[in-house]
């Protein structure tokens, strides 16, 4: 019988493929986008912000009266796109992602119009995919955009718990983010490992992107910067 060496065990038992994240979000008032930048200040992800088609349109004049005829306007009619309001195309190749996280403004308890718009057509091509929600909102509980979220992805495989972030804690959104990261497991997920911390492996053989040798020992693992590298033929990520 064959014997697979011990240390080439431990090396693939400790490296998984890079995961592919995709951010999308909706913000009128800027607090979601806000939130936007200090995610991916955190994780590696492309990010795709929707725009309303109308422009210029004052959301929260009279009450709110436009955000809120467009919310009941979906409410009454969920199923049909003519009661979603237009949105500026979007042009995003959704099979390239293996997680999608939504962030979304509340809106009369319900997710931000424009948004739910590109749920309506792109929600069938999330199916499968990790999907990761945070919501802001000022005071009101986010139940009825987590049910939005699942109502637009039926076939999501959504991550527990949704981060809600209220506005006035818009810049604690750090360490509120990092702390929901850690819940929902995302490094694991993603395939991110800091791998210097692993103490059992004390061989390795890793390539820059351009195919350099740039490590093979843990000495020199340890000054690596973060950024993608190719082990073995496959792709990770030393953050
Ligand atoms: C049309 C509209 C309706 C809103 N409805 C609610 C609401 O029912 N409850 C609430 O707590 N906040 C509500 N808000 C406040 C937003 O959820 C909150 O300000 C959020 O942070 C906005 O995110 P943004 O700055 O990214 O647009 C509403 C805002 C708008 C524009």
């Amino acid at each position: 019988m064959k014997r697979i060496p011990l240390s080439l065990i431990l090396i693939v038992s400790a490296f998984v493929i890079q995961a592919k994240t995709l951010v999308v979000y909706y913000s009128y008032t800027n607090n979601v986008h806000n939130i936007v930048l200090e995610l991916t200040k955190q994780i590696e992800a492309d990010i795709v912000r929707i725009e309303p088609a109308e422009k210029g349109l004052d959301y929260a004049a009279n009450n709110y009266a436009i955000g809120s005829a467009l919310i009941s306007s979906i409410r009454n009619n969920p199923t049909d796109a003519a009661f979603y309001p237009a949105i500026d195309q979007v042009n995003v190749n959704l099979t390239e992602y293996d997680c999608i996280i939504i962030c979304a403004p509340l809106w009369w308890s319900n997710m931000a119009a424009p948004l739910q718009t590109y749920l309506f057509h792109n929600g069938e091509a999330m199916g499968g995919k990790k999907i990761g929600l945070i919501v802001s909102s000022a005071s009101s509980g986010i139940s009825g955009v987590e049910g939005d979220a699942r109502r637009l992805i039926p076939e999501g495989d959504f991550l527990s718990p949704s981060l809600w972030i209220r506005s006035s804690q818009t810049s604690n959104a750090a360490s509120m983010i990092s702390q929901w990261l850690k819940t929902i497991g995302y490094d694991a997920m993603s395939g991110v490992e800091d791998i210097r911390t692993d103490q059992n492996i004390v061989k390795y053989t890793i390539f820059s992107i351009s195919g350099a040798l740039v490590a093979k020992d843990a000495l020199s693992m340890q000054n690596l910067e973060k950024g993608l590298y190719i082990v073995n033929g496959k792709k990770i990520y030393i953050k």
